[in-house]
């Protein structure tokens, strides 16, 4: 069963026994072989979903017969029995007898729920043709796998030109993570009432709307490229918040572009995730000459080492590749403690943590200027 390479490959197994006890060199050898034909179990998934089998498994709960599922899918033998025996082995779908299969846990999982729905979209439409580059990304420090899109130097500078399917997986994934901690978020964020906030790196809008429907006298300012500033213009005319939002648009890549002074609050969410360690603290740098020491500056990030379950956390490490390949080539998912070395470095302290883990993603770190 164990072919090494060499002597140097039976001393390394050897030493293995003395650190991972827990995992036989049996299933280690089986857990490789998964990451080997993870591709393949993937595209299985979407087939599976795509073409319809999953859905009339669930809605057929006990078992199905392969004939039915062949015959009412419009499907040959060969292609489902190809899918479905994979699956078996990805435990997506049990097997009964030879001809009856039924839809297992991680099956219901797959079709129903919201973070595995976004994650594989998200993971398809943008990721998929992308991540073969990722050698050569971690060589040049650039995001080569964004050349199946487009001519741009990061995905921002092109995600409103995206084609609609890769753009609505890419909004849903990125919706998905922070949405759920907004009721929250504007509790703390609005403790001390301010006047002016801003909204950096503000995307659709959907924050800054979330802000006015909260507190009926706050004005916004929404400061993001222009491709992103279009659109939260216009969902902001259809909500008929333009006279209490106003735009700017900014590359905050360029130190020289300065964030203009005024606002009571600033409010980054997701945000400086999209940049390097260098690059935060140069923007967190602009950020402080903008404010003084009354100003509240908010900082919300999913923090991959404050999760509640391994599955957030190995979906946010995941997306740090995302970063990698696709993204930009230079930035990841933080730690907190990481972020907040970054705020110290950059002139801002840290006045308090809000772990809004529980019912969302995210850490709010509430920061002021020294
Ligand atoms: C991941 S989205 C976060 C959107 C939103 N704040 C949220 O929490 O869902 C990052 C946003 O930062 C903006 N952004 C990225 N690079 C930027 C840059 N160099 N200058 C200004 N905004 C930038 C993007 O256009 C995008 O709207």
């Amino acid at each position: 069963m164990f072919v090494t390479k060499n002597k140097k490959s039976i001393l390394y197994l050897g030493m293995q026994k003395l650190t991972e006890k827990k995992l036989t060199a049996l299933d280690a050898k089986f857990e490789a072989q998964k990451i080997a034909f993870s591709p393949i179990v993937f595209q299985t998934v979407i087939s599976l979903r795509e073409l319809g089998i999953l859905d009339y498994l669930f809605d057929n709960s006990s078992e199905v017969n392969i004939k039915d599922i062949c015959e009412n899918l419009n499907l040959s033998d060969y292609g489902v029995r190809v899918l479905l025996e994979m699956a078996e082995c990805a435990n997506i779908v049990e097997y009964v007898n030879n001809d009856r299969v039924r839809l297992s846990k991680v099956g219901f999982f797959i079709l129903n729920d919201e973070l595995t729905r976004v994650n594989l979209n998200f993971v398809n439409d943008i990721c998929y043709d992308g991540a073969k580059s990722l050698t050569e990304c971690i060589k040049s420090g650039k995001p080569e796998g964004l050349k199946v899109f487009g001519n741009w130097k990061t995905l921002y500078e092109g995600l409103s030109q995206l084609p609609e399917k890769n753009k609505k997986s890419w909004f849903e994934f990125d919706h998905y993570y922070s949405d759920d901690a907004f009721p929250t978020a504007l509790e703390i964020v609005f403790k001390n009432k301010p006047k002016y906030l801003f909204d950096i790196g503000g995307n659709t809008g959907k924050w800054s709307f979330a802000c006015c429907n909260f507190d009926e006298d706050v004005k916004i300012k929404i400061l993001d490229l222009p491709g992103q500033l279009n659109v939260a213009r216009e969902n902001a005319k259809q909500n008929k918040l333009l006279d209490r939002i106003d735009f700017h648009q900014i590359d905050l890549l360029d130190e020289f572009q300065r964030i203009p002074q005024g606002a009571d609050a600033i409010w980054m969410s997701q945000f400086l995730d999209c940049f390097s360690s260098e690059e935060i603290i140069q923007i967190l740098k602009n950020v402080a000459q903008a404010t003084n020491s009354e100003t509240d500056i908010y900082i919300m990030e999913p923090f991959f080492d404050n999760q509640e379950y391994p599955a957030a956390k190995y979906s946010l490490t995941g997306t740090s590749l995302y970063f990698t390949a696709i993204a930009n080539g230079n930035s990841k998912m933080y730690s907190c403690e990481a972020m907040k070395d970054l705020v110290r470095k950059s002139g801002l302290e840290v006045a308090e943590v809000f772990p809004l883990i529980g019912h969302s993603y995210q850490t709010i770190l509430k920061c002021r200027k020294k």
